[in-house]
């Protein structure tokens, strides 16, 4: 059996069993992991397509937000922060999923405004669990922010909301590093 048709049936039986695949990923389920490995590995090029193509900036970080949210199963909102100018703020960029109030961030606020500070990873498996912490949506249950690095200074952020709880691990790390690394070469 081929690697798509199998995949289809996959996602068939979960269906019909009324099973999500976020569920799987939080359980650890090893089969799920493999999966998204593939799915990021699938992504890379592209990405990559994207941007080497002709579009212009915000039609390729959109175009990105839209393949992130629509192609991996625990990314329920996609979006990019950029410092505001000379500002110690964060502004929303292109994004995709639910509209949010949050269109700007001070440095040190929320999930997002900690990563403009510390320059690192930020992985929140519980978002229930964080004193400093700026909810979008109920339905969120989990978070991972990435910074976005420009000739070594912190520019901006890929910003992910899940409505899974601990579903990220070091491959979403390592995925969004190489997002975010690929995004850089157009800013
Ligand atoms: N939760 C973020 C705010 C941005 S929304 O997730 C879109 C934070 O705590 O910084």
């Amino acid at each position: 059996m081929n690697l798509l048709l199998f995949r289809i049936l996959v996602v068939i039986k979960l269906t019909k069993n009324n099973i999500s695949f976020g569920s799987l990923i939080s359980d650890n389920c090893y089969f799920c992991r493999n999966i998204i490995f593939m799915i990021f590995n699938a992504l890379k090029p592209k990405i990559a397509d994207l941007i080497s193509g002709s579009d212009s900036k915000d039609y390729i970080l959109q175009s990105i937000c839209e393949l992130l949210k629509a192609k991996i199963p625990h990314y329920d909102w996609v979006g990019f922060y950029f410092k505001n100018g000379d500002k110690e703020e964060l502004k929303l960029g292109p994004y995709a999923g639910t509209v949010t109030d949050h269109t700007v961030i001070p440095f040190g606020k929320g999930i997002c405004g900690q990563v403009a500070v510390s320059n690192q990873n930020f992985v929140v498996p519980d978002v229930k669990a964080q004193d400093n912490y700026i909810a979008c949506s109920i339905s969120v249950k989990s978070e991972i922010v990435v910074p976005l690095f420009v000739e070594g200074q912190n520019i901006g952020q890929i910003d992910i909301d899940s409505n899974t709880a601990d579903p990220f691990t070091e491959q979403d790390e390592r995925f969004l590093e190489f997002v975010c690394q690929s995004v850089a070469a157009i800013l």
